[in-house]
């Protein structure tokens, strides 16, 4: 079986999940999650503007595994910040993904003082919906995505329940330390987008070169070492033999040594979407 986290609320969460941002929707999001299922995955990743949910929601009823056996995420798009809209945002994804609870349910991007003058405000009462959500039970979590350090903070502050997730950018290179260490610090769990750099970190030398040590590809070793930095690796991949590719990663283990060296990879870059500067 899948190994698991545990969210701050005692709900457990498997340790990989299976991104699915730009796979497109219909009968390629439905074989995605098809394949991925088959090949152990119980986690899906998934966000109303991936514009997918349907065929994700579809890929769900086909895929042969109980619905309390799977993981399902989704988040609610910038436009649809505010407490009302999220409410209705909520039911849509719902609908869309043809469930009758989420397990987790993510503000996609904070509303950052780039854009509004009240985004504290915006963000409180995005979660102030997500609260009574999850009160209500059709939520078994509910946490944030792309929110740094000084996003977090306020939203803290006025929260009645904690976030227990913040989904970021995280791969070799790019691990935004501060911010993970914050969340330690609170008990929220990181997961991390992109966990290949887009594809990016593939060819790098010293990766590949740490990778054929335990037999593995690189892509398997970005996953593994996101794991043993207890970050939560969200892969994407539409292609069937990566899909299983990235889930065979619990048969070894990454040095102290190894894993050292990699943290202290040089800035690789990162996708270039800050919270701070997104113009959506
Ligand atoms: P594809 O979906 O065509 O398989 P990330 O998760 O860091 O955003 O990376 C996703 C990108 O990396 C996608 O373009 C995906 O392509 C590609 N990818 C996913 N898994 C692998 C893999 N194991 N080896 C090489 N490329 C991969």
């Amino acid at each position: 079986m899948e190994p698991y986290f545990t969210l701050n609320n005692n709900v457990k969460i498997p340790s990989v999940g299976f991104g699915t941002w730009q796979t497109p929707d219909g009968d390629a999001a439905l074989n995605a999650i098809k394949t991925a299922v088959q090949n152990g995955y119980r986690h899906i990743d998934t966000a109303a503007i991936y514009a997918n949910e349907k065929g994700v929601g579809m890929g769900i009823k086909a895929c042969g595994i109980e619905r309390k056996e799977l993981f399902v995420t989704s988040k609610v798009w910038n436009t649809e910040r505010g407490y009302e809209s999220t409410l209705k945002a909520f039911e849509k994804s719902l609908k869309d993904l043809q469930l009758d609870y989420l397990d987790l349910y993510l503000i996609h991007w904070p509303a950052a003082a780039h854009q509004f003058d009240n985004w504290q405000q915006i963000n409180s009462d995005t979660w102030r919906a997500m609260e009574k959500l999850y009160t209500e039970g059709k939520i078994r979590a509910i946490g944030v995505s792309n929110f740094l350090e000084h996003h977090l903070e306020p939203l803290l502050a006025k929260a009645k329940v904690s976030p227990a997730v913040n989904q970021i950018e995280y791969h070799p290179g790019c691990m935004q330390q501060n911010c993970v260490q914050f969340c330690a610090d609170h008990n929220i769990l990181v997961q991390g987008w992109s966990p290949l750099g887009r594809g990016k970190v593939l060819d790098h030398k010293m990766l590949q070169e740490i990778a054929q040590k335990y037999h593995k590809t690189v892509a398997q070793l970005c996953i593994r070492w996101a794991l043993q930095n207890d970050v939560l690796p969200l892969p994407k991949s539409s292609t069937p033999h990566r899909i299983r590719e990235n889930f065979d990663i619990f048969d070894f283990e990454i040095s102290a040594s190894d894993i050292a060296s990699i943290n202290q990879l040089e800035d690789l870059g990162r996708s270039g979407l800050h919270p701070d500067t997104i113009e959506f």
